[in-house]
Formats: C-alpha cells, sequence, structure tokens
C-alpha cells in the first residue's frame, strides 16, 4: 500500500488553497440551519412558559434574539449556496419547543440546565465544523466563530443561573446532549 501511495506523489506537489468538499460545505449548512431553528424553538417554549417580562424569561429572550440572528443568517446561506434543508425541520420545530417547555415546567434551574447541555454540544459541534472548513470559505468560518461565541455565551449564562443545582442535572444533561448529538447526526444528512 505505501508503494502505491508513493506513486502518486508526484501528481500531488503542487501547492494550491484548498478546497472544501461540496458535501462537507452542504452538511455543515444543512445542519446549523436546522441546529439554529431548534434553538429558536427552544428558547420559544421556555419564554411561553415563564412569559417575557419574567426576570427570568428577559434573560432568556437575550439568547432567543441571537438565535434568531443565528437562523436568519443560515436563511440566507443556505438559499446563496442553494443547500438543500433538512426534511426534518417540522420535527424540531415541535421537538424544540417540546424541549423547552417542558424543561421550564421542570423550573429555571431545569431551563437553564437544558440550555447548558444544548449549547455545550453546538459549541463544541461548531468548533468542530471550523477545523474542518478550508480557507476557500473565509466567511462562513467567520459567521461560524462568532456563533460558537455567542452560544459558548449561552452556555456560561444557564452555569450561572444554577443550571447545575437542577434536580436531576446530571442525567437530564446527558439524556439532551445525546438527543442533540442524534438530531445533529441526522439533520447533516436527511
Ligand atoms: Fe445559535
Ligand atoms: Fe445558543
Amino acid at each position: 500500500m505505501v508503494a502505491k501511495k508513493k506513486k502518486r506523489m508526484p501528481y500531488k506537489a503542487k501547492a494550491s488553497q484548498k478546497k472544501t468538499e461540496r458535501t462537507t460545505l452542504e452538511e455543515i449548512i444543512r445542519v446549523d440551519h436546522a441546529g439554529e431553528y431548534g434553538a429558536t424553538r427552544i428558547y420559544d417554549g421556555q419564554i411561553a412558559i415563564f412569559g417575557k417580562n419574567s426576570k427570568i424569561g428577559k434573560t432568556i429572550q437575550h439568547m432567543a434574539d441571537q438565535e434568531q440572528e443565528h437562523i436568519d443568517k443560515f436563511n440566507e446561506l443556505i438559499l446563496e449556496h442553494r443547500v438543500r434543508p433538512t426534511a426534518l425541520l417540522p420535527i424540531w420545530n415541535l421537538a424544540g419547543f417540546a424541549l423547552g417547555a417542558s424543561t421550564a415546567l421542570l423550573g429555571e434551574k431545569a431551563a437553564m440546565a437544558c440550555t447548558v447541555a444544548v449549547e455545550k454540544v453546538i459549541g463544541e459541534h461548531y468548533q468542530e465544523q471550523l477545523d474542518l472548513l478550508e480557507d476557500d470559505h473565509k466567511d462562513l468560518k467567520k459567521t461560524i466563530s462568532k456563533f460558537r461565541d455567542d452560544e459558548l455565551e449561552h452556555h456560561d449564562i444557564g452555569i450561572e443561573h444554577d443550571a447545575e443545582n437542577a434536580p436531576g442535572y446530571k442525567i437530564m444533561s446527558k439524556v439532551i446532549e445525546l438527543g442533540c448529538k442524534t438530531a445533529i447526526a441526522i439533520s447533516k444528512k436527511v
């Protein structure tokens, strides 16, 4: 096997800018569009329970406003790059809202625990995408790195609001993290 690789070397020797695979680009935009849509629905669900004008509602609204910016941007990118959105948007619509509302019904700490779990996964996921994208998509990299910082801010807001003291924090985090990872894996392809 090693010998075969050696033979091909001269053809690849020319230095050129690396290009992101089209499939990779499509998967990144499709899954981020789905994720940001889901995020707006999670916070919608939480605000529906707490109300916009409660103290916690205002904190959540700040994060929801940023999620709205994120989804607006991915709505643009999906058109600009002609990427098919995930077929599962109607499901993420309902699942996101249900996750937000059900955690909010468990209380403020549980709602924040949901934020911590979701944003941890999304923050890491954005970081992985930054490592996958080549410099032929510098603007997209900039966008993703800004959004990653926003998500990590949301994560920290959750921690500051005592998420870790929510009843059943550990198990709830694991379940939500696993759910998010599964949703990510599916939304890349479907
Ligand atoms: Fe976001
Ligand atoms: Fe977020």
